[in-house]
Parts: structure tokens; C-alpha cells; sequence
């Protein structure tokens, strides 16, 4: 696991979009998995201006969303479908029809959650996926106790998510909804690069617990210590209970050209 601490959330979006522009220079089809949340905002704005200044093109590209709340009406703002197409898709000028969600209003859901696999299956696989962090160590809304080798499937939120997710529902715990769809960890882990942004002190538990903890299914994220090639891009907030940060720091100031995006 590469842990990079940047001054600022704004210095951290601009590495994440510089690993983005890497692989889809070397990959023009490629498969992007997104996330949702406030973690990617900067990231996916400093993709918009990449892309407005010619320098980054994402027209041959494909993207899945890692989640989708059930039950949110085709059109509500805080369906993740739309939160996307609102934050990303027409920043950096994806046609809405390149981007794929889980359906979280279909007649039969888990049906929908084996649809969803076989889609990414078909598509290649994702080349690059982004991630943020849950303070309570949630991927995606792969919620503590989720197994490790987990699928798409329906999930319970749990009352802390409902919580810090209430600000996009007007401060209403009650009209965040209750279940999801959710790409599960074993799905996350088939990326073939994984990019994770935490920022801000109320992540630095989570954080702790995720790089530096064991690997537990009460820290959904601690998986991606399976994965070979996951960078995790952190605000100095964030990194703050990290007890190797400055071994992070000295490996990424000493980290030889050839190895950086
Ligand atoms: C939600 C999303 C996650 C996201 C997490 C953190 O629950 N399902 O994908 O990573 O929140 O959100 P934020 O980035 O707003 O802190």
C-alpha cells in the first residue's frame, strides 16, 4: 500500500488526477470505477479543467459507480446516478450513456446486483477505481461485517453512514435511505489500480485503522491491504494518528522518477 501525505485535500486531488491522466494516456478505452461522496470533489474538478485545457480526454472511456441507494425516485439529486453525471460526467464531457450504476429501483434487485458484475465483467474490468473513506472504515457502502470477499449485493446502511450522509439529505437522518446496492470488497479488490483520497481529521481513525490496523471485516477498507497496487492520497488531517507517517513521507520525497505518474 502507497500512502502519500500532501499538505492540503487540493494538493492530494491534483496527484489523484495526475494517476487518473496517466492511465488513461496509456489506456484511451479506459475503464474508470467512480465514487461518490465529497472525498473525489476536487479530484474530479481538477479533471474537468485538465480536460477543458486539451490536456486529458475521457471520450473513449467507460466508468461504473460503486454504489447506488434503493429506493430514490429516477431524477432525485442525491441518487448517486445523478450526483455523478452532476460532479463528474459533464465536467470532463462523458456522454451519461458511458456510465453505468447499479439499478437500485429494479423490480428484482438481487437479479440487478448479478447484472451489474456480469456488465463490469464484460467491460473488461475496471483499470483504474477510485475510493473514499467511511469514517466508520466503509468502501463504497461495504458497511463493518461485510465479508471480505463480497459481490454486489443489498446492503444495510448503518446508522453512523445515515448520519454523516444526512448533510446531502437537508440534515434528515430519516430521508437517507436505509438499503443499498454495493460493489462488495472481493469486486473492489478485481481492479487492476486502486486510488483512495481521505481528508480532513474526522477520517484519521478510519485511516489509521485501514493502512495500519489488521485486515478485519470491522474495517471494510483494511482489504485493499490485499491489493498490490493501491495508492491512498491523504491531507496531513487526515494522516495525523498514522504512526509511520514520516517513513510515508520519506518514501514518497525519495520515491525515483520513473515510478511517478
Ligand atoms: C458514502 C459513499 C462512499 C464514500 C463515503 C465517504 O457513504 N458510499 O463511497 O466514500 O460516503 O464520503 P465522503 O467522501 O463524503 O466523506
Amino acid at each position: 500500500m502507497e500512502v502519500v501525505i500532501r499538505p492540503t485535500a487540493a494538493e492530494g486531488s491534483c496527484l489523484a488526477a495526475d494517476l487518473v491522466e496517466s492511465v488513461v494516456a496509456t489506456t484511451p478505452r479506459a475503464v474508470l470505477g467512480l465514487a461518490t461522496g465529497s472525498s473525489p470533489v476536487g479530484l474530479y474538478d481538477e479533471l474537468g479543467h485538465r480536460v477543458a485545457t486539451g490536456r486529458v480526454s475521457f471520450a473513449g472511456c467507460r466508468a461504473f459507480l460503486l454504489d447506488e441507494y434503493v429506493g430514490l425516485p429516477t431524477g432525485h439529486p442525491q441518487r448517486y446516478r445523478s450526483v455523478i453525471d452532476e460532479i463528474f460526467v459533464r465536467q470532463v464531457g462523458m456522454s451519461s450513456d458511458s456510465v453505468d450504476g447499479p439499478n437500485g429501483n429494479a423490480s428484482d434487485l438481487a437479479e440487478a446486483c448479478v447484472e451489474y458484475e456480469r456488465r463490469i465483467t464484460e467491460a473488461g474490468g475496471v483499470d483504474i477505481q477510485l475510493l473514499g473513506l467511511g469514517s466508520d472504515g466503509h468502501d463504497a457502502f461495504n458497511e463493518p461485517s461485510s465479508s471480505l470477499a463480497s459481490r454486489t449485493r443489498l446492503k444495510t446502511l448503518t446508522r453512523r453512514t445515515r448520519e454523516d450522509n444526512a448533510r446531502f439529505f437537508g440534515g434528515d437522518v430519516a430521508a437517507v435511505p436505509r438499503h443499498c446496492l454495493t460493489q462488495g470488497l472481493g469486486t473492489i479488490l478485481e481492479a487492476r489500480r486502486i486510488v483512495l483520497i481521505a481528508a480532513g481529521v474526522s477520517k484519521a481513525p478510519a485511516v489509521r485503522a485501514m493502512v495500519e490496523g489488521p485486515v478485519s471485516a470491522l474495517v471494510p477498507a483494511s482489504v485493499l491491504q490485499l491489493h498490490p497496487r493501491v495508492t491512498v492520497i491523504l491531507d496531513e488531517p487526515a494522516a495525523s494518528l498514522l504512526q509511520l507517517a514520516d517513513y510515508y513521507r520519506e518514501v514518497w520525497e525519495n520515491k525515483p522518477a520513473w515510478q511517478r505518474p
